[in-house]
C-alpha cells in the first residue's frame, strides 16, 4: 500500500504546483509536534530561498489551496512557515481498513530485492560461546527476518569458527591426557574409534585447560600450532579427531540456538573455505593483485578517500599460514559459486570492522564479488554488565547460555507467579517465551552499534520499554478478543471518534513506513521503538474505552476490528524481532 505520507504529499505537491511553485516542495512527513498537528510540510521554508519570498506567504498561499481538500480535515500555518496538516478521519479509517484486509498489512515487497547471504552467529567450535555470539544471533535473526519479509531471497549461514588454533590445542591436550589413543600411534595400524573418545563435558574442560596452558608454556603452544597446521594440511588422524569435535560441538550449538529460537539455512564454517584457498592465492598472485611484503602476501586496499589508514589485507603469513581474512575471502568465492548472491550482510562485533573493510575491498578488487554486489558489515557493540564491564554470567568468564536464560526465566517466573493466573505447564511455556522476549528485546531495542547494559531486572519488568510489556499488551488484546466471543472476520473499523482512538489509528498507519525504514537501515531497534509506542498508545486508548460492555453493536464491532489490527501489527513486529508471544500470561 502507498504510504499515507506519500498520499498526502501528492495532494500538497499539487497545491504547490497550482500556486506556481516547485512541486517537490510539497513533501509531507509525520509531525514531530503531535501536540500541534498530525502531519507537516516544511516546503515553504525551502521555497523561500528559492523564490526569495516570505515563507509565511508561500505557506498561506499553498494552505489556501488545500482548504477543503478531501484528504485533509484541518490545515494551519505556523511560523516561520510550516504547513500543519490533520488528516481526514475518513481517509485514515479507509487506510487502516485497507491494512486489515491485507495479509501483509499493506507492506509491499522491495521491487529490487535480491539474493542475499546473511552471515551471523559465528560461534567458534569447541570454544565457549561469548556474549558477542549471543548478540550476533539475536540481531542477525531479526535482520534475516526483516530482509525476508521485504522479499529478498535470503540464505543464512552460521559461519562457524571451526579451523583455528583451538583445534590444535585440543589435539595436543588430548594427546597428553590419553596418549594411548590410536590417533597418536607412530604407525597407524589400529582403526580410529567411531565414537568420540571424549564427551561434550570433557571437551568443554579440555579447551580452557589447553588454552590456559598455551599462555604459560611456549613449548606447548608451538606443539599446538604444529598440530593445527597438520590438521589443516589434512593429516588423517587429526582430521578424525576434528570430526568428533565438530559433531559434538555442533549438536550442542544447535541446542543453544534452538533455545534462542534462532536458525540457519547453512551450517558451514571456515573449514569449508579451505579448499578454495590454494587457487585463490595463485590467482591473486598471478594477476598481480597480491604482492609480497616482508615475506607475507598482501593486497593493498587503500582508497583515495580514506580518512584513516587502512592497512593491507594479509592473505598469507611468511610461514604460509592462512589468516582470518583469507578464509573470509575464500568463503566469498565459495558463496559466489554456489549461491551467487548480490548482497552480503555480516553481523559481527564492531571491533571487526577493519577486518571486513579489508576483506570487502579485496573481494571487489579481485572480482570475487561483482561491482554491483553489496558487501555490508553490521557491527554491534558490547553487552556490558551493570558494572559497565563486558558482561559475565554468575559462573564468571565463560558464558553458558543456559545459565543466562535460567536467570532471566527465574526473574520472569517470580513476576508471573504474582499474577498467579496460570497452571503449571502454561506458566512454564509462558515463562520461556517471556524470558526470551526480555532477553531479545533488551538487546534489540538498542541501536546495534551501541554498547548496552544487560540488566535482568529492567529487561524482565512488565512495565516500560521491555519485551514483557509488549507481550503483556499483545496478550491483553488477545484475551479481550477471546472474551468477546465474537467472530471478527470481516468486521471493519469505524471512523475514529476520540482523540486517543485517533492517536492509535495514526500510530498503526505508520507500520508500513516503520518497517521500510527498519529494512533500509537494517535496524531492528526501529521496530522496537514502534511496538513500544503502539503498546503505550493502545493501553491509553483501552484505559478510556469500555469495549466489551458497549451496547452499540456497530461501535463495539468497530473497536474489535481495531483490536484485531493492533494485534496483527504487534505480532508482525514481534515476529520480525524473532520474538514469540504466548496466548496467556
Ligand atoms: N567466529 C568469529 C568470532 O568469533 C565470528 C565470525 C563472523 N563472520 C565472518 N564471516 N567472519 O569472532
Amino acid at each position: 500500500m502507498e504510504l499515507l505520507t506519500d498520499r498526502l504529499s501528492k495532494t500538497v505537491m499539487d497545491a504547490f504546483e497550482a500556486a506556481g511553485f516547485d512541486k517537490t516542495l510539497g513533501t509531507v512527513k509525520a509531525s514531530n509536534r503531535p501536540d500541534l498537528c498530525e502531519f507537516q510540510c516544511s516546503g515553504a521554508m525551502s521555497g523561500a530561498k528559492l523564490y526569495k519570498k516570505n515563507p509565511m506567504e508561500i505557506a498561506e498561499e499553498v494552505a489556501g489551496r488545500l482548504e477543503g481538500a478531501g484528504d485533509i480535515s484541518e490545515i494551519t500555518v505556523a511560523a516561520p512557515g510550516f504547513i500543519n496538516i490533520n488528516i481526514s478521519p475518513e481517509l485514515l479509517c479507509e487506510y487502516l481498513n485497507g491494512m486489515s484486509a491485507d495479509e501483509r498489512l499493506g507492506f509491499e515487497k522491495d521491487a529490487s530485492a535480491v539474493k542475499t547471504v546473511i552471515d551471523y552467529g559465528g560461534a567458534n567450535v569447541a570454544k565457549p560461546l561469548h556474549v558477542g555470539h549471543l548478540r550476533s544471533a539475536v540481531i542477525g535473526e531479526s535482520v534475516k527476518r526483516i530482509l525476508k519479509y521485504a522479499g529478498n531471497d535470503v540464505v543464512s549461514d552460521i559461519h562457524l569458527g571451526d579451523w583455528g588454533l583451538q583445534m590444535g590445542l585440543i589435539i595436543m591436550q588430548l594427546k597428553e591426557d590419553s596418549p594411548d589413543l590410536p590417533y597418536f600411534d607412530t604407525e597407524h595400524t589400529r582403526a580410529y574409534p567411531h565414537e568420540a573418545p571424549f564427551t561434550l563435558e570433557e571437551l568443554e574442560r579440555i579447551y580452557p585447560k589447553a588454552s590456559a596452558r598455551s599462555k604459560e608454556d611456549p613449548e606447548f603452544l608451538a606443539q599446538a600450532q604444529e598440530a593445527t597446521l597438520k590438521l589443516q594440511q589434512g593429516y588423517e588422524p587429526y582430521i578424525e579427531i576434528w570430526k568428533h569435535i565438530m559433531a559434538l560441538s555442533k549438536a550442542d550449538l544447535k541446542k543453544n540456538y534452538d533455545a534462542l529460537n534462532v536458525s540457519f539455512d547453512l551450517w558451514k564454517g571456515e573449514s569449508d573455505a579451505q579448499p578454495f584457498i590454494p587457487d585463490m592465492v595463485d590467482d591473486l598472485k598471478s594477476r598481480g593483485i597480491a604482492h609480497e611484503s616482508q615475506g607475507a602476501l598482501v593486497v593493498d586496499v587503500t582508497e583515495d578517500t580514506d580518512k584513516k589508514e587502512i592497512p593491507p589485507c594479509i592473505i598469507q603469513k611468511s610461514d604460509g599460514a592462512a589468516l582470518y581474512a583469507t578464509s573470509d575471502l575464500a568463503t566469498i568465492i565459495d558463496r559466489k559459486q554456489s549461491l551467487n548472491p548480490k548482497r552480503y550482510v555480516y553481523v559481527a562485533d564492531k571491533r571487526q570492522e577493519l577486518h571486513f573493510t579489508q576483506v570487502f575491498r579485496t573481494a571487489k578488487k579481485a572480482g570475487y564479488a561483482d561491482a554491483d554486489t553489496r558487501l555490508e558489515f553490521l557491527g554491534f557493540g558490547t553487552m556490558n554488565g551493570k558494572d559497565g564491564k563486558p558482561f559475565k554470567t554468575r559462573a564468571g568468564g565463560v558464558m553458558r547460555l543456559e545459565y543466562l536464560i535460567e536467570d532471566i526465566n527465574a526473574a520472569v517466573y517470580d513476576k508471573i507467579k504474582e499474577a498467579d493466573k496460570l497452571s503449571g505447564q502454561q506458566a512454564r511455556d509462558a515463562v520461556k517465551m517471556i524470558g526470551l522476549a526480555a532477553l531479545k528485546y533488551g538487546d534489540l531495542s538498542n541501536q546495534a552499534s551501541k554498547d548496552y547494559v544487560f540488566d535482568v531486572d529492567r529487561f524482565t519488568s512488565f512495565e516500560g520499554n521491555t519485551g514483557p510489556y509488549i507481550l503483556y499488551t499483545t496478550v491483553r488484546i488477545k484475551s479481550i478478543l477471546e472474551k468477546s466471543g465474537i467472530d471478527t472476520t470481516g468486521l471493519k473499523l469505524n471512523v475514529s471518534k476520540s482523540e486517543k482512538e485517533k492517536a492509535l489509528f495514526l500510530k498503526l498507519s505508520e507500520y508500513n513506513s516503520v518497517i521500510r525504514t527498519a529494512y533500509e537501515e537494517l535496524a531492528p531497534h526501529r521496530i522496537c521503538q514502534y511496538v513500544y509506542e503502539v503498546s503505550d498508545i493502545f493501553n491509553g486508548f483501552y484505559h478510556d474505552t469500555k469495549i466489551l460492555s458497549e451496547t452499540d453493536e456497530d461501535k463495539r464491532n468497530g473497536w474489535l476490528a481495531l483490536l484485531e489490527l493492533t494485534k496483527a501489527v504487534l505480532l508482525s513486529c514481534l515476529d520480525l524481532l524473532g520474538i514469540e508471544c504466548p496466548d496467556k500470561m
